[in-house]
């Protein structure tokens, strides 16, 4: 690979090896036929194939990895470039246990041209209809960039495709339904199984309507959040830099911090982040809840999306709760469902444990009881204090607490009606 080793350079390769009984052997060449269905599976970007080229076209551009892409306004390039490859074994496993694909074919290096034949008899082609998947904006701008010919494209990279399937007619329906089911969501018909009538089995009708959308950034709004604080706020710190961070292409934006003390310094934190502060105190209310609907109408007036808890030290009431149910988390200092309420670590070396930590989870009316979206462990050492445990931890609701947001501003995390979490990793 020109230009990728250098000398004492190594590779470092991991795999894994699976076995399958001889009659499950895909493809089931003597079963493919005229007229059978092909279903396109779509690729998450480049996957990793074209590397080369995509270096070479990234020196000669003057283009550095970390420079935002032009047609994306929340990424880099190198972020897009790396987006992990998408992995279908979980969506097409259970249909093909069924009987249901009779042939598969990653699109890997080679792209469409060189992978597809690999699974077709002599006699027979694929045709495709190019208007029926979409081309990831990444590999239309490499196209643009390189001034690339569409068959250098499909010789090259996977064209959106990360995976193409073939099925009988009569199972398409069936197929379909399980592989969506199973996270696949936007598998479809892309061609059929044709007579070869010339040297080339691969043919790509309608290509051009892949690459008609190359589009400047589409505005896309991040989620407004507001972060509900009582004391120093070195979690609203956190959450601060992470979200500022370009590099992190957050899909979130603090814009509201509320505290029910005036004293408190993470105030101070946000005010010199620029970020709009509220003081609610508590005092003078006769009911719980009509203090947190005065804080709801702030956050309403704000548009606010999310509400982090990030230190603040009061009971919200059932109310304000199912209000903002799936849209409020909160950090506690310890691994749910253990040692909920205060002084969590003063309790933790009480009780002996060897392994602390922290949680992040939704807010639900009963206090540290909502469904857990991230935790994170940290050891306890012999002549620990509290205050060192607690310091520990900290570190660990600071690496956590950005990265849970994230989940919840992306869609990534969301909670069912049911009250338990759902993901979605795409
Ligand atoms: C954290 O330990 C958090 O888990 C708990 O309150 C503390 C807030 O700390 N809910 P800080 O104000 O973010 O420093």
């Amino acid at each position: 690979m020109p230009g990728m080793y250098h000398k004492n350079d190594f590779d470092l390769a991991g795999f894994s090896v699976g076995a399958v009984n001889r009659d499950a052997v895909l493809p089931k060449i003597d079963l493919i036929e005229e007229g059978d269905l092909v279903i396109g599976l779509p690729s998450s970007g480049v996957h990793s194939n074209g590397f080369s080229l995509i270096r070479k076209i990234m020196h000669l551009k003057g283009l550095n990895p970390r420079d935002e892409a032009p047609f994306d306004n929340v990424h880099t390039l190198g972020e897009l470039l790396l987006t992990p490859t998408r992995i279908y074994v979980k969506s097409i496993l259970p249909a093909i246990r069924l009987g249901f694909i009779i042939a598969a074919s990653h699109i890997t290096g080679g792209g469409l041209d060189e992978n597809i034949p690999r699974i077709l008899p002599s006699n027979l082609a694929v045709e495709l209809s190019a208007n029926r998947w979409k081309m990831p904006s990444i590999l239309k701008w490499l196209q643009k960039e390189a001034s690339l010919q569409s068959d250098e494209m499909m010789q090259t990279f996977n064209c959106g495709l990360g995976m193409i399937l073939i099925v009988k007619e009569g199972n398409l329906k069936n197929t379909l339904k399980i592989i969506r089911e199973n996270g696949e969501v936007d598998a479809n018909v892309i061609g059929r199984v044709t007579a070869r009538t010339t040297d080339k089995s691969v043919i790509v009708h309608e290509y051009e309507s892949l690459l008609t959308t190359l589009q400047a950034p589409s505005p896309c709004p991040r989620k407004r959040v507001a972060v509900l604080i009582s004391g120093s706020g070195t979690n609203l710190q956190a959450l601060i830099d992470h979200t500022r961070d370009r590099y992190n292409a957050s899909f979130a934006e603090i814009v509201l911090v509320i505290s029910n003390q005036s004293n408190a310094f993470g105030l101070e934190r946000a005010k010199k982040a620029g970020i709009k502060t509220m003081i609610i105190p508590s005092k003078g209310y006769k009911q719980r809840s009509q203090y947190d609907m005065v804080v709801h109408n702030a956050l309403q007036s704000a548009s606010i999306d999310i509400v982090c808890l990030a230190g603040f030290m009061r009971i919200l009431s059932g109310e304000f709760v199912n209000l903002w149910k799936g849209r409020a988390i909160n950090v506690h200092p310890a691994l749910l469902p253990l040692f909920k309420g205060m002084n969590t670590h003063e309790r933790a070396l009480e009780a002996g444990v060897r392994v602390h930590g922290c949680t992040v989870h939704f807010v639900e009316p009963e206090v540290d009881c909502g469904s857990i979206i991230l935790q994170e462990a940290v050891p306890v050492f012999m002549d620990d204090t509290p205050s060192i445990l607690q310091e520990r931890v900290k570190q660990a609701e600071h690496r956590i607490f950005p990265l849970a947001l994230e989940h919840l501003a992306t869609g990534r995390v969301r909670l069912l009606a049911n009250g338990k979490v759902s993901w979605v990793y795409r």
